[in-house]
Formats: structure tokens, C-alpha cells, sequence
């Protein structure tokens, strides 16, 4: 069985196994994350969500293509607990979670009208193969949407060097694992090299320019900072040390504090048709 679930240890590198992680993606919901892929939704069609995360975006999703049946799978059993927990407060009925990997899904050829993934391929050493999984288990006709983090050219003003020092380390982090949070320009290419057909392909920034969305943004990173093992894993391997990263801290913490302060991140979005 083929698998991707880096660990350091002990723990998940990427810190999904974290409720503070679980937390920040819980603020994730089918309209900002996924709303590329809402117009070409519809009442009746089957849905699978790789890499639900606590499953918000697939609760909205399954809302949307009610009767029919939404499943999520995650690797991360915490993420699952999570996602139906949340289905249970909601009272979403037509949804399903599952613990999975994305690179050896446990559905047959052709089960679903609508398959996607959102924040994940970026963790992969071989996003070609899960998106080779994406176009497997979508039927003939059906819909891929894919979301991928493109943070090689994060716009932050002003330009400050402890938010720069984020960024870098974290990319150096995720590449440690054959992974990288800059890449999402890339994801058209791996989509056609599967046989999807994909018609919309576009970029678009988040962007934190008010000052308590700023001052989120950056509290949300420094959650990463303080509860991914990568960080942990960077100062072990001498990429920085302790004292760097409580400065790197402080830094974000007082630029997000700046009247002007801004930062724009990006991400590609594609649709796509199994022909
Ligand atoms: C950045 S979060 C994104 C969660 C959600 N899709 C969203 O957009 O808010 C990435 C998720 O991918 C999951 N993940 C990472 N590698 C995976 C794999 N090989 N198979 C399935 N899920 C995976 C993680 O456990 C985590 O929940």
C-alpha cells in the first residue's frame, strides 16, 4: 500500500493531530474555500472531499448536493473524530467520514459525480499520483476541483524579515518531505497528465488588509510556529534555534500590530471533466 504520512517524532510532521490545528481549519467553510467549484454544483450529485480536514468544507458541500451522499476522508483520525462531530451538531445527515489516504483511496473506478481537494497535494512527495487517484475514482462526465497553496511570492507590507523567516522555514519544512506550500502553479499540468480535462484554471490571493484580519492571519501562523513539529525539526537539524523562533514570534506579532501592515497569499483553483 503506498502512503504519505510523514511523522516526526512520534507525531504527524505537519501537526494535524493538533486541536489548535484542527481549530484554524474548522474556520474553513464550503462558500471562501470552495466556492470556485459551487456554480458547478447541483442537488443529486455524489461528492468525495480528500483531505477533509475537520470536515466544514464537505458539510457546506453536502448541503448543496443534498439527497445525494458527501464523503470525506483524511488521513489524520483526529481530523475524522472532528468532521463527525461537527455533522453530528449540524445535523447534516447525507455525510460520511472516513480515515484514508489520498494516494490509495478505498472506492472503485468510477464511483463519484464530483471529486476534490483542498490545502492538500502540497504535503505529497508525488501529487501526480493523487490527482492520478482523483480521475480513477471520478466517473466518466464527473467533476475534479482542485485547490493548491501557492506561497512563492507572498505580497507582505511592509516588508519584514521575522514574516519572511516564516515562510522560509516552513517551505523548507514541507520540502524536507518531498512537499512544498509553492507549487499550486504547477497543479493544471498534473491534472491534464491524468487525462482530466480542466477548463477553468485560475490564481487568487487571500488577503488580510484590515487590521484584525491581519492580526488572525498572524496568529493563526504562530499557532503553526508553536504546535507543528517541523518547527521543532528545524532547530534540530540547526536550520535556526530556539531563541530565532521566539524573535520570529515577537516579529509577526508586532508587524501584524502596524497600522499599514497587509499580506496577500496565494493559491491556484482548477475545475476539471473526466472525458
Ligand atoms: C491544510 S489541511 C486542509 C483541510 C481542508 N481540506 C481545508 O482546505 O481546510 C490538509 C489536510 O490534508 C490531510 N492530509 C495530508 N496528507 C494526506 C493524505 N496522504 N491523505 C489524506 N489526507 C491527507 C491532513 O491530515 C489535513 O487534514
Amino acid at each position: 500500500m503506498t502512503t504519505d504520512k510523514p511523522e516526526y517524532d512520534g507525531r504527524p510532521a505537519y501537526g494535524y493531530d493538533a486541536p489548535v490545528i484542527h481549530n484554524y481549519y474548522s474556520l474553513h467553510n464550503s462558500e471562501g474555500t470552495t466556492g470556485y467549484l459551487l456554480p458547478h454544483l447541483k442537488s443529486g450529485m455524489t461528492l468525495l472531499d480528500c483531505g477533509c480536514g475537520p470536515g466544514t468544507i464537505t458539510l457546506g458541500l453536502a448541503q448543496v448536493v443534498a439527497p445525494a451522499q458527501a464523503t470525506g476522508i483524511d488521513i489524520e483520525p483526529g481530523m475524522i473524530e472532528q468532521a463527525k462531530a461537527f455533522a453530528a451538531e449540524r445535523g447534516v445527515e447525507n455525510v460520511e467520514f472516513q480515515q484514508a489516504d489520498i494516494l490509495n483511496l478505498p472506492f472503485a473506478d468510477n464511483s463519484f459525480d464530483v471529486v476534490l481537494t483542498s490545502a492538500v497535494l502540497e504535503h505529497l512527495n508525488d501529487p501526480e499520483s493523487a490527482v492520478k487517484e482523483l480521475h480513477r475514482v471520478v466517473k466518466k462526465g464527473g467533476l475534479v476541483g482542485v485547490v493548491n497553496t501557492d506561497w512563492g511570492d507572498p505580497l507582505i507590507s511592509p516588508e519584514n524579515e521575522s514574516v519572511s523567516r516564516f515562510f522560509e522555514i516552513f517551505e523548507r519544512g514541507f520540502n524536507l518531505y518531498g512537499g512544498s506550500l509553492n507549487r499550486g502553479r504547477h497543479a493544471r499540468r498534473w491534472m491534464r497528465e491524468a487525462g482530466l480535462d480542466v477548463f477553468e484554471f485560475k490564481a487568487q490571493y487571500g488577503n488580510a488588509s484590515e487590521p484584525e484580519a491581519v492580526q488572525a492571519a498572524m496568529e493563526g501562523f504562530i499557532g503553526w510556529v508553536e504546535n507543528v513539529p517541523i518547527f521543532d525539526q528545524a532547530i534540530e537539524l540547526g536550520w535556526t534555534d530556539a531563541a530565532e523562533i521566539q524573535s520570529i514570534i515577537a516579529g509577526m506579532r508586532a508587524w501584524s500590530k502596524l497600522p499599514d501592515a497587509f499580506i496577500g497569499t496565494g493559491r491556484t483553483e482548477a475545475v476539471a471533466r473526466k472525458p
